[in-house]
């Protein structure tokens, strides 16, 4: 049996997580800043950073206490070491550092997107089999991956713009909605009609390719022609005439819409045998529930809280890598724009 700590600091959450075998969760421990960088509309680096050193000891005490273990009884230490912020990516990478080296164990370096497909692998009953097709979809991503086996990916795709994650947090800010977005717009447009707003979808026809500015821009416009309307402006800073809900809902189908199809597609002409979801976007229920009906072969998604960050799926993506042997050197540095395949 193999017993990994996992340590995720790229952006806004602090993550501590003890998991067997790269499947069996024994603690996961995520201390979100949301609350503190909602006032910015998004994450402050700095601030971030900041947080991350006031937490990050506790979080890995908490980690190790809820799993009923100490570091003797660890086999390895896996840290994410991008992509994400430097500055937040720093406090995780020395921490691991710290404690692989007190403790004798080997350090495994984890891409944060590759991460985020082993919480894939977390806890399912269902078996996983290669090659299949992932729909990466989070705050700073959106990708479409062919996964042939461990380790090995092919790049279908991947948007040209804003990411999936990006668009839901930019349109809940002109919606007058707080931050994160997807959850804030999920929940808004469950009273809204999906159907209220006919807004683009940006096909690019021939590629796997996405772009949701278009849309962004083209729920800005909205936004504004309301408030020409003029109407009064509520405490929020939105119009008081906006129809979010409708708003919200017809956003929502939108990107799901367009994401889905670009992954059916996909998953048909690679000859993928399943279709895994990952990433923050990947907890939202629409998309979720479209996945499932619209594509042939199973798709797998994880529970909504292990599709954000955590650090159980880089202790997951961490024990694949210790058994390949990969280990990281004591030099390991940060690398924000770390990519899941060089190009
Ligand atoms: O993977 P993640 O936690 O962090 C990054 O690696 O970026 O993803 C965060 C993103 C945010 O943009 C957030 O708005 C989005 O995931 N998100 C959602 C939902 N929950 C989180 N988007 C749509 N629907 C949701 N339910
Ligand atoms: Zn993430």
């Amino acid at each position: 049996m193999t017993r990994i700590l996992g340590i995720e600091t790229s952006c806004d959450e602090t993550a501590a997580a003890v998991v067997e075998d790269g499947t069996e969760i024994v603690s996961n421990v995520v201390a979100s800043q949301a609350r503190i960088h909602e006032q910015f509309g998004g994450v402050f680096p700095e601030i971030a950073s900041r947080q991350h050193i006031i937490h990050i000891i506790p979080v890995l005490k908490e980690s190790l206490i809820q799993a009923g273990r100490t570091l003797d009884e660890i086999d390895a230490v896996a840290v994410t070491h991008g992509p994400g912020l430097a500055g937040s990516l720093l406090v995780g990478v020395n921490a691991a550092k710290g404690l692989a080296l007190a403790k004798g164990l080997p350090l495994i370096a984890i891409n944060h997107l590759e991460a985020h497909i082993y919480a894939n692998w977390l806890q399912r009953e269902v078996r996983i089999v290669f090659p299949l097709l992932c729909l990466i979809a989070s705050g700073g991503h959106t990708n479409l991956v062919l996964m042939k086996d461990h380790g090995e990916y092919a790049s279908l795709g991947q948007t040209l713009d804003d990411a999936a994650g990006e668009a839901f947090d930019k349109v809940a800010r002109l919606l007058g909605l707080g931050y994160p977005g997807g959850p804030e717009i999920q929940s808004a447009a469950q009273e809204g009609d999906p159907t209220a707003f006919d807004l683009p979808r940006a096909w690019l026809k021939g590629t796997y390719d996405f772009s949701f500015s278009g849309l962004k821009t083209a729920v800005l416009y909205l936004v504004r022609d309301y408030e020409a309307k003029g109407e009064p402006r509520s405490q929020s800073g939105k119009p008081n005439n906006l129809p979010v809900a409708d708003l919200a809902a017809s956003f929502q189908a939108a990107v799901v819409d367009v994401l889905v199809e670009k992954a059916r597609l996909a998953a048909k002409d690679s000859g993928a045998r399943q279709v895994l979801l990952a990433g923050g976007v990947a907890s939202n229920a629409l998309l979720r529930q479209q996945m499932v009906e619209r594509i042939d072969v199973p798709v797998l998604c994880p529970s909504p809280e292990l599709c954000t960050d955590n650090a159980a799926c880089v202790a997951a993506a961490g024990c694949f890598k210790l058994q390949a042997g990969e280990r990281a050197a004591w030099d390991l540095d940060v690398v924000p724009g770390l990519r899941l395949v060089p190009t």
